[in-house]
Formats: structure tokens, sequence, C-alpha cells
């Protein structure tokens, strides 16, 4: 087991009801809000409206920047960190989904500074001061919530990256499984692939920790429980609880905890997917994970037979692990092959070019440029 240092600074809020206390909330930061949202789900359920009355009934003066749309891009970023830095605000308040979580933190990284947002991504500029991030979250996934990550794509350098700041853990996340409901059933399903693909990371990340095996191992479990019976009862709460908890869990730190690291070269790969043919980011998981197992077979198929049998509760090698794998995306209505998805035209060479642009690899399992070919070629 390897030393650790850790401190997660975020507040959670977690149940129905908890946005009761947003605007008390709000009130210890300031007065001036950047109120970030996407596209349209949050007007059409009518959670816009609660979130306006909440923060008028506290005394706040509330700017807005709407659009974030999913796989976000640095214009939105910048375009939102104008508004915030011409009206002063104090702080920046996300409703939405791990985009609009992840923008959110970026534009308070790039309020208080004169340099465009991207040099953050770019290595240029490391972050030294930022507005407070709150967060109301809408659909469980990334784990952005209790996180210091945030993921935008930039298609002018053709890159989808991340950045990671002490900076950008959001102060205050409200999660109330309530504002879960209204999630379509891909979106749902691509949630509960991408809190387990989460765990696999840290499964087969360098390092060893047998505490860390087993609480990803539960989280999975728990993701496998609650994870198929939510997809045919889109209403029921408590499986939306138990989801939301389960996603938050998978990223927060604590999977990885006494191990050097995760490995993250499908979430790398994935993020190809997303940057050039907009495939949500759950879906491009479910797409490379069977994939990238299938390559690393021979150096990590221990740890495959392992994850698998510790999902099926059966004895599998590592064969047999991957199809289960791949099977139990399917039943989630997952793709697996990128031709499951309705991509026009999708390209191989196109691919393997974002990926060596984006210098794609893994933190453990090394993706050597010259497996890109292959491993597109197991997906495609
Ligand atoms: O834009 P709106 O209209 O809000 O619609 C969204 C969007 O179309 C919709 N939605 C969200 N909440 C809803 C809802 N629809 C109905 N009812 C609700 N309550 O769902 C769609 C997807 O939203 P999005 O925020 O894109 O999904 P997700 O939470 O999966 O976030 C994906 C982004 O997070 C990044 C991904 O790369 C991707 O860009 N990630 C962030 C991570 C992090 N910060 O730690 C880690 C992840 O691995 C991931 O990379
Ligand atoms: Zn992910």
């Amino acid at each position: 087991m390897e030393n650790f240092t850790s401190c997660n600074p975020t507040t959670i809020h977690f149940g129905k009801g908890v946005l009761s206390n947003l605007g008390p909330t709000l009130n210890l930061f300031g007065n001036r809000v950047l109120l970030v949202s996407g596209q349209s789900s949050i007007k059409r359920s009518g959670l816009h409206g609660r979130i306006l009355k909440y923060l008028n009934d506290s005394g706040l003066t509330v700017f807005e920047y709407d659009g974030i749309c999913s796989n976000p891009l640095i214009e939105d970023v910048e375009a939102a960190a104008v508004v915030g830095r011409k009206n002063q605000v104090d702080m920046v308040l996300a409703v939405g989904g791990g985009s609009v979580v992840d923008s959110a933190k970026v534009i308070a990284l790039t309020i208080p500074v004169s340099h465009p947002a991207w040099d953050f991504f770019a290595g240029k500029v490391t972050p030294n001061q930022g507005l407070p991030i709150i967060a109301v979250l809408t659909l469980a996934a990334t784990g952005s919530e209790m996180n210091p990550y945030a993921v935008v794509s930039n298609r002018e350098v053709k890159l989808k990256a991340a950045v990671s700041s002490p900076l950008s853990y959001p102060k205050h996340s409200f999660l109330d499984p309530e504002l879960t409901l209204t999630v379509p059933q891909d979106y749902t399903a691509y949630g509960i692939a991408d809190l387990i693909a989460h765990c696999m990371e840290a499964w087969f990340g360098a390092g060893d920790c047998p505490m860390s095996d087993k609480l990803i191992l539960g989280i999975i479990k728990e993701a496998m429980e609650a994870g198929p019976p939510l997809l045919t009862d889109l209403q029921n709460y408590d499986l939306r609880a138990r989801i939301m908890y389960a996603a938050t869990l998978a990223l927060n730190g604590i999977t990885m905890q006494g191990k050097v690291s995760g490995d993250w070269g499908v979430h790398a790969s994935g993020h190809i997917l997303s940057l050039l043919y907009d495939v949500p980011h759950g879906a491009s998981l479910t797409i490379v994970y069977p994939a990238w197992m299938r390559l690393f077979k021979d150096q990590a198929g221990d740890r495959i037979a392992k994850l698998g049998s510790g999902m099926s509760g059966k004895m599998l090698d590592a064969d047999q692990a991957i199809d289960w794998i791949e099977d139990f995306f399917l039943s989630l209505d997952c793709p697996v092959k990128l031709r499951d998805l309705n991509v026009p035209n999708p390209s191989v060479d196109d691919i393997v070019e974002a990926m060596k642009i984006g210098k794609v690899n893994g933190m453990n399992m090394e993706l050597a440029p010259e497996y890109y070919p292959k491993l597109v070629e197991l997906y495609y």
C-alpha cells in the first residue's frame, strides 16, 4: 500500500429538499452570483424558476450564462467568464450535469485572470486563484460534484482535455435525487456506465491496496444492483438516490487512496470519440473498455479475471470476464462498438490521428501509439 495525503473539502448536501438551504449557503460567499446551466433541461423541468426564487429570496443578485452543451466547449467557458468578470460576481453556481459543473469550475478560475482559459489546459499557467463554486447536480455520473477535475473540448486544437486544481473542488454540492428523475433512459444508463468505468480505471491503476479493491467492487456492485431496475423504473426515487450516491463515491478520491494512480487510458481514448463525433461520455467508455481489456489481456489478465469474477459472482478467466462485462454494458442498452451509434462515416485514421495529437495514454498500462490502430479496430 502506498502513502497518501487526503483532503476532500466539498460539503455535500444529499437528499430530498436540500435545495431549501441553497440561498443561505450562497450568502456565505457574497451577493453576486453567476448561474451557469445547460441547454434546456432545467427550464423544462421548472428547476430554473425554483432556483431563481431561492436566490431572490436570499437577496442575491443573479447573472446568467446558459447553453453549456454536453461535452462542453472552451468558447462557452470564455464567454461565461466575460459575463462573470463584467458583472463582478462573487461566486459561480452550476446547475446541471457534469458538463455544466466542469464548465463552472473553469469559469471560476478564468474570471479573475486576463489570459485565455485554455492556458490552464495547455499547462501554460497553474491556477492560483478562483471564485467559489457551488453545484446543484441534476445528473448522476461524473463525480464532478465532489472532485477537482474539469474536462473541456477545444475543437480548434483538436483536444478534449482535463484540468485539475485544489481550487476547483466545489465548496458545496447539492445532491437531491429528485432532480435526476427527469434524466432520460439513455443518459441514465451512460451515467451508470460512467461511474462503473471510474471504478474500473481505479482498479487498473498502479499500486496495490486491498481496501481500495473492496471499495471499488462495493461501488460497482451497488451500481449493478440499483442500475438495471432503475432503467425500467426511471421515476424511482430510492434507485435514483442509490445511483447518485454511488456516482459521487466513484470519483471523489477514495477509490485511489493507497494506490499510485488510476489508469485513465480508456477515458483518454473515449474523449477522442466525444471530441470527433460528440459521443456521450458514458457511451464512449462502454465502447472502449471491452476493446481495451482485449488489448491488454496478456499484461492485465489476472486483474481482468478478478474484476469479472467479483462483478459476476462466478469464477471467470480473463476472456470470460471481458465477455461478461461487455454483456453487462449491453444489458444497460449501452453501445459496445462504435457502429452501435449513429456516427456518420467514422474514420480509423482520423481517430488514430486525434489520439496522437492528444498523446492518449494510460497512467499504468502503457498505450503506445503503435497500439492505437489495434485498439480502434477492436471497437470499430
Ligand atoms: O444541457 P441540458 O439541457 O441540461 O441537458 C443535459 C445533457 O443533454 C441532460 N440533463 C442533465 N440533467 C438532466 C438532463 N436531462 C433531463 N433531466 C435532467 N435532470 O443530460 C445531457 C448530458 O448532460 P452532461 O452534463 O453532458 O452529462 P454528464 O453528467 O455525463 O457529464 C459529461 C461530461 O463530464 C465529463 C465528460 O467528459 C463530459 O464532458 N467528465 C467529467 C469528470 C469530472 N469532472 O470528474 C470525469 C468524467 O470521467 C468525465 O470525463
Ligand atoms: Zn468518466
